[in-house]
């Protein structure tokens, strides 16, 4: 039988978060029912950070409990960085968040103004506050900052232990502005594997020097379990120089499509929604597959 692969879309956040122009709430509903229309059973919808931080998520209390609504039988969840996210989303119904801490402290601080003592900090009140919620941890930077440039996996480790330390058991190691190399990616996640056998990983993948398809694959050869994306290659984030999209989920379908890999995405009404949405977002879409004419 052919091997599943979970993807995780996480366009509606971090897509959007680095577009200047708004996108109103029911176009940002349209995207989400779209993707679940073709099939996508994971997705991060929003993010309950601070409007001044990210302007374009200060909608993200009403996009969520409409998603929530619609689609109470996907694995919906949503970024904090904070309690006070995390407060949110449980106000709202979400079972699930991820709290993001960068294993670079440089960026930490760019991104949300934290040391790692006061993110651990607020990781051990989130995981106090909210037993009843499933929270991991995305870990921006994992495979190297554009301050403080790549790090050895050593520090990665001694990082997840730390979250490791407060329950948590589920990690989504972040190639926040593509400096990942497949080598590098297999080493990480073989080793990330052995030294936390009991926990769950994602890979999210930016394709910032054109390696996302083969980061993305070397993840999935080294037995990830979820690999994240986005519909038409949106995302970044906004707090890193340099930053630029994910991996294009239309993309992604495709390759392992025509690998005998099974997705249970409907890649035909993805790639239209793809089109669809181009003439709609006011972004730069960089997939592959929207820009090969129809008929070729
Ligand atoms: N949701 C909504 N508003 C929030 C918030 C949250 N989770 N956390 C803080 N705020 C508000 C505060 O109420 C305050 O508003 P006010 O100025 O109107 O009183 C303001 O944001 C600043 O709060 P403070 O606690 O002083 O935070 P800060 O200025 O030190 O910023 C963060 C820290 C984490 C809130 C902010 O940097 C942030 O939201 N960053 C997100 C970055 C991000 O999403 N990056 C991309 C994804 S990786
Ligand atoms: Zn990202």
């Amino acid at each position: 039988m052919a091997r599943k692969i979970n993807i995780v879309e996480v366009g509606p956040r971090d897509g959007f978060q680095n577009l200047c122009d708004y996108v109103p709430v029911e176009e940002k509903l349209r995207y989400i029912d779209g993707l679940a229309d073709s099939g996508i059973r994971h997705m991060q919808i929003t993010s309950f950070v601070s409007p001044k931080a990210i302007p374009q998520m200060k909608d993200a209390v009403d996009v969520a409990r409409e998603a929530l609504k619609s689609h109470p039988d996907l694995d919906l969840f949503a970024l904090v960085p904070n309690l006070r996210g995390a407060q949110t989303a449980h106000d709202i119904g979400m079972k699930k968040v991820t709290n993001v801490i960068s294993l670079s402290e440089s960026h930490n601080k760019a991104n949300i103004r934290r040391s790692h003592d006061e993110s651990f900090a607020e990781l051990a009140k989130i995981r106090e506050a909210f037993p009843d919620m499933d929270v991991s941890v995305d870990v921006a930077t994992a495979f190297g900052c554009p301050f403080e440039g790549k790090i050895p996996t050593e520090r990665l480790v001694s990082f997840l232990q730390r979250a490791y330390d407060l329950g948590v058991r589920e990690f989504t190691l972040c190639d926040t502005t593509g400096m990942a190399n497949p080598a590098q990616v297999r080493e990480v996640v073989h080793t990330v594997r052995e030294k936390f056998p009991d926990c769950v990983f994602q890979a999210h993948i930016h394709d910032t020097r054109n390696m996302g398809m083969a980061n993305t694959l070397a993840a999935i050869e080294a037995g990830i379990d979820y690999v994240q994306s986005t519909l038409g290659g949106l995302g970044g984030c906004p707090f890193a120089p340099g930053a630029s999209g994910n991996t294009a989920t239309e993309d992604l379908v495709n390759m392992l499509n025509e690998m005998g890999f099974e997705t249970g995405i409907d890649l035909e009404s993805l790639v239209a929604l793809a089109r669809d949405e181009k003439e709609k977002i006011p972004g730069i879409y960089s997939g592959h597959l929207i820009n090969i004419p129809k008929s070729a």
